[in-house]
């Protein structure tokens, strides 16, 4: 009798990653408001659009952030280890242990490195990390971290907790030293020093701290999930950069990658003291629009069907819209125009079909009549790119050969976008 149990869970569709099975779609408009009416500048776009736009993100994707603006008054970050003579003399490491609502709360460990040769305060690219500061880089002075670690991203031991052996297992992915050598800082932190990413990790993060009921929380329809948490971390590492002398926090850049990428563009959306936005490769609840369906889907990415999928990344509507893409009030362009008019980059790899890089790039595409109502050109291109080419203006974009990940080619255009836009002096 296992037979008829088989029907109860949703059965899932077939992923589409052949762009002539695409079915039609439809995008609704970023200027028009919620009264059906066209904004036509920017003062209208920043008083009352923007703020329709960041509600429907809210509503509909990520939750809302709550204000924590009083309890973040009681924020203290305390250098716990510093070096002058970091990556083979060239930099600065600083490592900042930061309690964000006091120390009542619970720490994140910020690591930041920044280059000796500054003349001034630097420039900066922050991020968030998938398996803790030690594996972003080869370096024994990095601390480990001392909260929850998946084994997907590190060594851990027997209770999750990060081992010696994941030293510098992801430094590819980070490329310290060749920023440091164009003048550009770089400061990362775990993302599970504000929420472990898994179901029930909530309750070892902040979002249980900020709680008044704590652990016993029962979320709601439109409360903040474990992306809003990324998101508002990487706030508090930017409150804690401005409090820094050698780094210059009107010039930080805040990147992510894959679901950290999501986080990235939803905190450079919410706080626009972020100078500069760079999704790499960030994919459904990303740059990628939810209404063409190729590549991971709502439904999947939210767990609408048994056993796939991230449903604590999200606030519980968006699995509601399973199925029913056409339904969504708005889509990624949306997010993204939540950066302008300052500088955004969305980057795409020509392995990730589960990402869906042509929906990456239209999902910048839609979002350049934000820009240009705003002044600014935007993309300023329709055009897809060949493989390996950066274009665009206010807003970068370029698909790298290879496999969903980011890469020295990556940081790279990141940086050559930077000189532009937030250049090392
Ligand atoms: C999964 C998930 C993606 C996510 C990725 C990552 O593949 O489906 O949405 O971006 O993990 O974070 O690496």
């Amino acid at each position: 009798m296992l037979f008829p149990l088989l029907f109860l869970a949703a059965a899932m569709p077939a992923t589409i990653d052949d762009e002539s099975k695409v079915p039609p779609y439809t995008l609704p408009d970023p200027l028009v408001d919620n009264a059906g009416q066209k904004v036509v500048d920017a003062k209208q776009w920043r008083e009352s659009r923007r703020p329709e736009v960041l509600k429907l993100v809210e509503d509909n994707i990520f939750g809302r952030t709550p204000d924590t603006r009083e309890r973040t008054k009681a924020a203290v970050s305390e250098v716990v280890e510093t070096s002058t003579a970091a990556l083979g003399g060239k930099a600065t490491r600083t490592q900042l242990k930061v309690w964000p609502i006091g120390k009542s709360g619970p720490a994140f460990d910020l690591l930041l490195y920044t280059p000796n040769a500054a003349k001034g305060p630097a420039p900066v690219f922050l991020g968030l990390n998938f398996g803790g500061n030690h594996t972003t880089v080869e370096d024994p002075a990095v601390r480990l971290p001392s909260t929850w670690v998946s084994k997907q991203w590190a060594a851990i031991d027997g209770s999750n907790r990060a081992t010696e052996k994941g030293r510098g297992g992801q430094a590819s992915r980070w490329q310290a030293e060749a920023l440091i050598a164009r003048g550009y800082g770089l400061a990362t932190v775990y993302c599970g020093d504000f929420e472990p990413d898994f179901p029930e990790g909530w309750k070892q993060g902040f979002r249980a701290a900020l709680s008044p009921a704590g652990a016993n929380t029962v979320w709601k329809d439109g409360d903040w999930a474990c992306i809003g948490a990324w998101a508002w971390g990487l706030s508090r590492s930017l409150d804690a950069l401005e409090r820094f002398p050698a780094v210059d926090a009107k010039r930080v850049a805040v990147i992510g990658h894959s679901r950290l990428g999501k986080a990235s563009l939803w905190a450079g959306a919410q706080d626009q003291r972020f100078a500069f936005v760079i999704s790499n490769n960030s994919g459904c609840g990303g740059a990628a629009l939810n209404k063409r369906i190729f590549g991971e889907t709502v439904g999947v990415i939210s767990g609408h069907y048994q056993g796939r999928g991230f449903p604590h990344w999200f606030t519980a509507r968006f699995a509601t819209f399973a199925e029913k893409e056409d339904q969504l009030p708005l889509d990624a362009h949306y997010l993204l125009a939540l950066a302008a008019p300052r500088p955004l980059y969305v980057a795409s790899a020509s392995e990730d079909s589960w990402a869906d890089p042509l929906g990456e790039f239209l999902g910048a595409v839609h979002a350049d009549p934000v820009y240009q109502v705003l002044g600014e050109p935007g993309l300023g291109t329709k055009e897809y790119p060949s493989v390996s080419k950066s274009v665009g203006k206010t807003v970068g974009y370029h698909i790298r050969p290879g496999a969903h990940d980011i890469l020295l080619e990556d940081w790279k255009n990141y940086a050559d976008f930077a000189d532009r836009v937030m250049p090392a002096k």
